[in-house]
């Protein structure tokens, strides 16, 4: 199964999908050398938009920018464009099975929230999934496995203790290492993690994924 990755940064969500099979390609508009699969430099609205593009992909997922929209937002001064609406327009007009992934806050359709603590990771970094189909189950949080979570944001400073977004302590990662570790990601620097999702997470979804296109396509084979 072929799944374009859009807003791929240095491949978070790509390497989770790969854990389960799938032949994944990377779509950023930023130059992303440490992407670990196959990867074209360009704008993802314009890539939507191209069905010579699309065509072969059985499934796009989407990572557009959060800053915009997280709660912290107003600490930012970023002025990234709002990335959710006219990506969900696009990939309803490709007509394949869709992941559309955002932070806490992000204006996304009946979406599951995904935590680390579920995954037996170190960081909480809660996300939203908006899917196209239906998922079977969802990991409950775990917070209790993570009394003191690892906050992975920013690019590196003192290794302190802080109150973290969803109430709690949380821990700065004493170096790069530490924070890959809690990541479960070994090739990122500190700005491509701060930026990344677990792979656990589209691990995750990508084995309900993966079932789903199988019964689709063998109902559609049986039609
Ligand atoms: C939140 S990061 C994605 C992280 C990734 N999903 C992961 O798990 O590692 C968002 C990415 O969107 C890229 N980006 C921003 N605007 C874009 C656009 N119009 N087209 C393609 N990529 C864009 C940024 O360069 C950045 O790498
Ligand atoms: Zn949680």
């Amino acid at each position: 199964m072929r799944l374009l990755d859009l807003f791929c940064g240095a491949g978070g969500a790509a390497t989770g999908y790969r854990r389960v099979g799938f032949d994944v390609t990377g779509v950023d508009v930023a130059a992303q050398p440490r992407y670990p699969f196959g990867f074209h430099r360009a704008d993802a609205l314009d890539v939507l938009a191209d069905p010579t593009f699309l065509a072969g992909f059985d499934v796009i997922h989407a990572s557009p920018p959060c800053q915009d929209y997280s709660v912290t937002a107003s600490l930012h001064t970023s002025g990234h464009p709002r990335l959710i609406e006219p990506t969900r327009a696009r990939l309803l007009s490709a007509g394949v099975p869709y992941v559309m992934e955002n932070v806490v806050g992000a204006p996304l359709f009946n979406p599951v929230r995904l935590c680390g603590s579920s995954f037996g990771l170190g960081v909480r970094r809660h996300r939203l999934f908006e899917l196209s189909w239906p998922l079977l189950f969802v990991p409950p949080c775990a917070h209790y496995l993570q009394p003191e979570p690892i906050d992975v944001t920013g690019t590196g400073g003192p290794a302190g203790r802080l109150p973290g977004q969803g109430g709690g302590i949380h821990r700065k990662p004493r170096n790069l290492t530490h924070a890959r570790a809690v990541m479960g990601i070994d090739w990122m620097n500190r700005r491509e993690l701060s930026q990344a999702i677990p792979p656990a997470y589209t691990e995750f979804i990508g084995t309900q994924l993966l079932d789903h296109l199988t019964t689709t396509s063998a109902a559609e084979a049986a039609a």
